[in-house]
């Protein structure tokens, strides 16, 4: 990933759990600017890299991410909760958009636990341009309600935890809601809902995942990867990635997660049919098969040209 050195200048808890972090550019520069959707890799030691949306202000000099502290996790979370103090530096990539906030009269924000994290950003671009907006959240208790203080001063919202009140009313919601455009983060099985729900109301739904989607692989089968710029041809065996060949090869792509989640390896298709396997293009990206992502796509034609 590009590196850049930040500096945890604040800590907080946000609730049972989750603790945020901020983080102040090392130097004169100042950071990046960043829109609404967008996350950062930061780096947690020998766990590698992982994921965090960017929860602040987008207008202010500094980033703020949340993490939910796993214990029994695999090391990300549990890393950043022993050693990110303030005055620690973290390494941490350039803000990458995977989950734009487009333009519309009316949105509905649906976040389940953690997953408020990049809806936060969006409510304040939602109340600035003057849009209409609801925010669902649900988590399961109301100690595990992220930033519930912040988000109680807007009367737009509704906080639904799980013990007192169940599980968010999909359909009511979406019944209630038809022609707005939804954005959705939480864990997988409301996420699955929401675009159930979403197919079936025929309203536009932008998901954001952080976990790989769960993908049955038993009929895997070999298929070619060719090169456009110099007609290279690579066989691509079941139980091997795309990028795992190609690196096999000396061709390396931009990665970080390895898990169809960051966005970061995107490729342009030039020819043959995707088995999309990401959780980050849209239902429209797929459908266009303009581009994949071969940490974790596959192919369905016998052959995938890309341009590389
Ligand atoms: S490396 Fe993250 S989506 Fe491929």
């Amino acid at each position: 990933m590009t590196e850049l050195t930040v500096l945890v200048t604040d800590r907080h808890d946000e609730a049972e759990g989750v603790f945020s972090l901020d983080l102040s550019a090392v130097g004169d520069a100042g950071l990046p600017q960043w829109s609404p959707g967008a996350h950062i890799d930061v780096s947690v030691g020998a766990a590698g890299v992982r994921q965090y949306s960017l929860c602040g202000d987008p207008a202010s000099d500094h980033w703020r991410i949340a993490i939910l502290h796993d214990p029994a996790g695999r090391g990300g979370s549990d890393h950043l909760f022993r050693t990110a103090l303030p005055g620690t530096r973290l390494q941490v990539s350039l803000p990458r958009n995977n989950f734009e906030l487009r333009d519309s009269e009316e949105y509905v924000f649906v976040a389940g636990g953690i997953g408020i994290t990049p809806i936060l950003p969006m409510l304040v671009a939602a109340e600035r341009a003057g849009r209409t907006w609801t925010l669902y959240y649900g988590a399961r208790t109301r100690a595990h309600l992220a930033f519930a203080a912040d988000l109680r001063r807007y009367s737009r919202v509704r906080l639904v935890p799980q013990d007192e009140a169940g599980l968010l009313p999909l359909a009511e919601i979406f019944g209630e809601h038809s022609g707005a455009t939804v954005y959705c983060c939480g864990p997988e099985p409301m996420l699955a809902a929401v675009e159930t729900e979403g197919a079936r109301a025929g309203s536009e739904v932008r998901t954001e995942r952080f976990t790989a989607r769960i993908v049955d692989t038993a009929a895997d089968r070999e298929f070619e990867v060719r090169l456009a710029i110099d007609g290279r041809s690579l066989p691509i065996p079941a139980g091997r990635s795309i990028v795992d060949v190609l690196e096999s090869a000396g061709i390396t792509l931009i990665t970080s997660c390895r898990e169809g989640t960051c966005g970061s390896c995107e490729t342009a298709v030039l020819e043959g049919v995707v088995e999309h396997r990401d959780s980050v293009l849209t239902a429209q990206e797929r459908e266009s098969g303009r581009t994949m992502l071969p940490c974790v796509s596959r192919a369905r034609s016998e052959v995938l040209v890309l341009d590389l």
